[in-house]
């Protein structure tokens, strides 16, 4: 479970004063304080993917093209890619999709132009009719911008007793990318840099290294503001196909099975008592031995090819982004 921590301590400075950080805040019994959140206006959404997603975007699209925004309302990302200001025709062109309000999902708040974007309500956790909303015949492979924006909850905790688990919500995102995707495109994902999904969030930078040209953490509008720890995974330049959308799925399923593991186990430990951590710490001793040394040498190689490039700067920045808004007590 610590092979990456330890892996990206020994290889990334900014991450190992962040730990030092967090640690030094648990042993003080104030802890850290973090405010309510709440959620942003679409002219907020709009402004910060203005400033910290069109210029990378621009990059690899600089005629623009068609996007497909999954969880689309309030609108801000529509709104940022559609609007140009002045007589200039936008460059972006394409569809968002949100769940409709009616079924729990935001409103639409943002005045789009319909010809520049569809707006399309389905849920992700209908799996087939989503697929069928979000693509439809003839445009199959013809997006070049994809955004998986819906839901963040990487620790893989069910919230409500109608949410799929986080794992089939990612996935039934990446089969959206994988149908809807031109190759050569670029997609962005909501992920979370926690200490429980460190592992998730590696191997998922891992399988993006030999498939796409360029690779960029970008931070969300709550990442300094709240002290959240959520980030878009930005992949320009993508080759996806069915393979890399497979060997994620197993990626962020295993992640689950471990998380579930590790909660039963905590549920005994605390049932049971000392005794039975003890019994369990001394199974895992016992065991684990290969296995550990396979894992430490994945997690290191992983993270030094991680490292070496664009996105092991950006990874530093954003460490540093949390340290500050925990010194500064926006964080818990
Ligand atoms: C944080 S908001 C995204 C903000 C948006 N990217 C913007 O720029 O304005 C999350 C989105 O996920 C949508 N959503 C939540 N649950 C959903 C579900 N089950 N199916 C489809 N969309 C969902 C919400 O309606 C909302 O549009």
């Amino acid at each position: 479970m610590t092979e990456f921590h330890d892996a990206i301590i020994r290889l990334c400075p900014a991450y190992k004063r962040l730990s030092e950080t967090k640690l030094k805040g648990w042993n003080d019994s104030k802890g850290y304080v973090r405010p309510e959140l709440s959620l942003g206006a679409h002219t907020d959404y709009a402004a910060h993917y203005a400033k910290v997603l069109l210029p990378l975007l621009t990059e690899s699209h600089p005629s623009g093209g068609k996007f497909l925004d999954l969880g689309c309302a309030p609108g801000g990302l529509c709104t940022a890619l559609t609007t140009t200001g002045g007589t200039t025709q936008s460059l972006w062109k394409g569809v968002g999709v949100t769940l409709d309000p009616k079924e729990g999902g935001l409103a639409m708040q943002a005045p789009l132009n319909s010809s520049l974007v569809e707006i399309r309500y389905a849920d992700v956790n209908h799996r087939d009719p989503f697929l069928a909303a979000c693509v439809k015949k003839g445009e199959e492979r013809t997006f070049d911008f994809v955004n998986l924006g819906i839901v963040l909850d990487g620790t893989v905790k069910m919230r409500s007793e109608k949410n799929i688990p986080y794992c089939q919500q990612l996935t039934t995102q990446l089969h959206v990318a994988l149908k809807a995707l031109a190759s050569g495109g670029s997609l962005l994902i909501a992920l979370k840099l926690d200490f429980p999904t460190l592992p998730e969030v590696i191997r998922t930078f891992g399988v993006f290294l030999d498939v796409c040209s360029a690779m960029r953490m970008v931070p969300t509008m709550y990442t300094a503001t709240h002290g959240r720890k959520q980030f878009y995974f930005l992949a320009q330049g993508l080759r996806l196909d069915t393979s890399i959308v497979d060997r994620l799925q197993d990626v962020w399923e295993e992640g689950r099975r471990r998380y579930v593991a590790f909660a039963t186990q905590a549920k005994e430990r605390n049932m049971a008592g000392g005794k039975r951590q003890r019994l369990d710490e001394e199974r895992r001793e016992g065991t684990s031995d290969e296995e550990e040394v396979k894992k430490r040498t994945e997690a290191d190689t992983l993270v030094a090819a991680v490292m070496g490039g664009a996105l092991g700067m950006d990874f530093g920045n954003f460490c540093d982004v949390i340290r500050t808004a925990l010194i500064e007590g926006h964080i818990l």
